[in-house]
């Protein structure tokens, strides 16, 4: 297991009080906390090796190119890419998603043609599709969920047919917690000839990702929900797809030479790095991969389980007054639970749990289709990450005991309506 005292002392924001209360910070599913190490290897370079990368043939724009580029490496390492040219810097995951559906969907999906998407979905891997297939008259189709928050596997023959140009899903659920069987879908959608875009937003940063194995075709993840600065993400494709695709952003450093009458694109991955890249960002990103990688993936997937399952325990002493969606089993989700008190609107209850210095999301948490479907107007989202401690969970609990006691003078004093939130 994991050493969270230690680990906690390289996150100076832990400190960090809210009233005369420590903050208790549970909104690792939204953005996560930086570690020293991360802070310092951004203002390093920003001190020493700053300049423009490939752009120059002064030392400094040759140092920075050089880095800029082994924190691909890095990235690359860390998914278990085979080649550091499959992984694109992108702002976060939603750029990278909308780089699949305009440089991939809008070029090979036709009228008639099908996208499979799932309910479970944030509108991130959603909404670019819908789009493309507006613009392409094209066929939008959902895989539902069980009542406990997993994926209906059984409709993938149903779904996924011959017309399906692309199937996506999240690897694991903003919401719920879910993962998916990854390997499962990929598998029926290869079957078909579909192209497989996973959405790793919420995977990537909890548990160990193996893009050789999880045999998709894409997979797009952000820097900050794991422990790296906001402004990064990654857009990682399998090279030959990456090969054909159009750049969806063109510009500076997307091509090898311009004529009036010809483009030659740039090589990977550079062709989809358009304009002068989030170069401090990416050097941030790789420092948090490699803080995330000395800690061990399966070390901080075990201790959120772990979190998860004595939470889950504690709600039982709320029987009938708390309750929460997805999974039941914690191994099959990841640290994030989503729930409601019951008579308690949501925003209600995180405003309440805030002036306890507890921090949640309340809403739909850009996933409406999915609370709509669980016949929900929202729900508060307690997610954990490597820092999190038994304790945190304890005063958590503690806390949500006293706003069900206090429970009216909690909704007189923080109508929902005060609230904002989706
Ligand atoms: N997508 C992030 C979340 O679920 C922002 O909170």
């Amino acid at each position: 297991m994991i050493n969270v005292e230690e680990i906690r002392k390289d996150f100076p924001f832990l400190e960090r009080k809210i009233g005369d209360r420590t903050i208790v910070y549970f909104d690792n599913a939204a953005s996560t906390q930086k570690p020293i190490q991360v802070i310092r290897a951004m203002e390093e370079f920003m001190k020493n090796h700053y300049a423009n990368v490939h752009r120059g043939l002064h030392t400094l724009s040759q140092e920075a190119s050089k880095l800029y580029e082994e924190a691909h490496e890095v990235v690359a390492k860390f998914i278990n890419a085979y080649s550091w040219r499959e992984v694109v810097f992108v702002s976060n995951t939603t750029e990278a998603l909308n780089t699949i559906a305009y440089g991939w969907g809008l070029w090979n999906i036709s009228e008639g043609d099908e996208i499979v998407v799932t309910i479970m979905d944030h509108h991130s891997n959603m909404l670019p599709w819908r789009l493309i297939a507006q613009l392409k008259k094209a066929r939008v189709k959902y895989i539902d969920i069980t009542n406990n928050g997993y994926l209906k596997y059984e409709q993938l023959d149903e779904l996924i047919t011959e017309k399906t140009k692309i199937v996506a899903f999240p690897i694991a659920s903003n919401v719920l917690g879910t993962i998916n069987d990854a390997k499962r879908i990929a598998k029926r959608a290869h079957e078909v000839g579909a192209i497989v875009v996973a959405d790793g937003a919420q995977s990537v940063p909890h548990i160990t990702t193996n893009v050789r194995e999880l045999d998709v075709d894409f997979l797009a993840f952000s820097g900050h929900k794991m422990l790296g600065p906001t402004g990064i993400g990654v857009l990682w494709g399998r090279e030959d797809i990456l090969e054909e695709m159009k750049p969806f952003k063109v510009g500076g450093d997307t091509i090898k030479e311009v004529t009036l009458d010809s483009i030659v694109w740039h090589d990977l991955p550079w062709r989809f790095e358009a304009g002068t890249p989030n170069i401090i960002e990416g050097i941030g990103l790789a420092e948090a991969v490699k803080y995330l990688s000395k800690i061990g993936m399966e070390n901080i997937r075990k201790h959120e389980e772990e979190l998860v399952k004595y939470t889950l325990k504690r709600f039982q002493e709320f029987e009938g007054i708390i309750e929460y969606y997805g999974p039941r089993n914690p191994a099959d989700k990841t640290g994030v639970i989503a729930f409601n008190i019951k008579g308690l609107n949501h925003h209600t209850v995180g405003a309440a749990l805030d002036l306890f210095g507890i921090a949640v999301r309340t809403g739909m948490h850009c996933a409406h289709p999915l609370h709509y479907r669980l016949g929900l107007k929202g729900t508060v989202r307690a997610s954990y990450y490597l820092y999190n401690t038994f304790e945190e969970v304890d005063y958590f609990i503690e806390s949500l005991e006293k706003i069900i006691l206090l429970k009216d003078k909690f909704s007189q004093q923080i109508p929902s309506h005060v609230c904002t939130g989706t």
